[in-house]
């Protein structure tokens, strides 16, 4: 069944609480940490992250977008998550085995990143030892971008390679998915879809996000 992890990246940060719980029926929390750095927005970090979880049983998605995420994957671990997802691109492959390492000796999911102009074969070094992987199908850094249908075989080069060499990973989209374009990620491949602007900005969420299985 496709799972939806809709993002708080479009949620009131004055209302967290409210507004995850408004999303109890999906799958995941997905939760944006971004730097300033490695995308050009800061939002939220540890401390938003140990303070939302006690608010849900939902599993929190974390979704570093920060450079060099191995210094801090372990204190994200602590605060809470229970999958913590690297983007490829923020460091070397040394560190980002490292991260990934370490947020398995925390007893937490380690899941890695793709960025649109990174290449399907970039997950290769990762792909049997992460329980993730992410292909953004938007630049990251914000919310209510435009989906972007070209990434859609990438995902299914990866769909063919978790099913012939780690079938319990899973595949994730992050960017742009809506009750039209889930679709065509589901038919890539796609099991675990984000969606923030597509959930928060929907009048009934429940509906929205059971829209969203396709
Ligand atoms: C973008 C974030 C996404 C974003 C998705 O950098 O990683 O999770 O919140 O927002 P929508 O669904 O509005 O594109
Ligand atoms: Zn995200």
């Amino acid at each position: 069944m496709v799972k939806i992890a809709p993002s708080i990246l479009s949620a009131d940060f004055a209302n967290l609480e409210r507004d995850i719980q408004r999303i109890s029926t999906a799958d995941y929390v997905h939760v944006d940490v971004m730097d300033g750095m490695f995308v050009p927005n800061i939002t939220i970090g540890i401390p938003v992250v140990k303070s939302l979880r006690p608010t849900t049983t939902l599993p929190m998605d974390v979704h570093l977008m920060i450079v060099q995420p191995v210094r801090y994957v372990e204190q994200f671990c602590d605060a809470g998550a229970d999958l913590v997802t690297v983007h490829v691109e923020s460091d070397t492959a040394e560190n980002i085995h490292a991260a990934i390492d370490k947020i398995h000796a925390k007893g937490k999911k380690a899941g890695i990143v793709l960025k649109p102009k990174t290449p399907a074969e970039a997950a290769l070094p990762y792909l049997e030892k992460v329980e993730l992987i992410l292909v953004m199908t938007v630049e990251p850094g914000f919310g209510g971008q435009k989906f972007m249908a070209d990434m859609m075989p990438k995902v299914s080069t990866i769909r063919a390679w978790i099913d012939e060499k780690n079938p319990d990973c899973e595949l994730e989209v992050d960017g742009g998915v809506d009750p039209e374009t889930c679709k065509v990620c589901i038919a890539a491949g796609a099991n675990v879809l984000v969606a923030g602007s597509a959930v928060y900005k929907a009048e009934d969420i429940p509906a929205r996000i059971a829209a969203l299985r396709g």
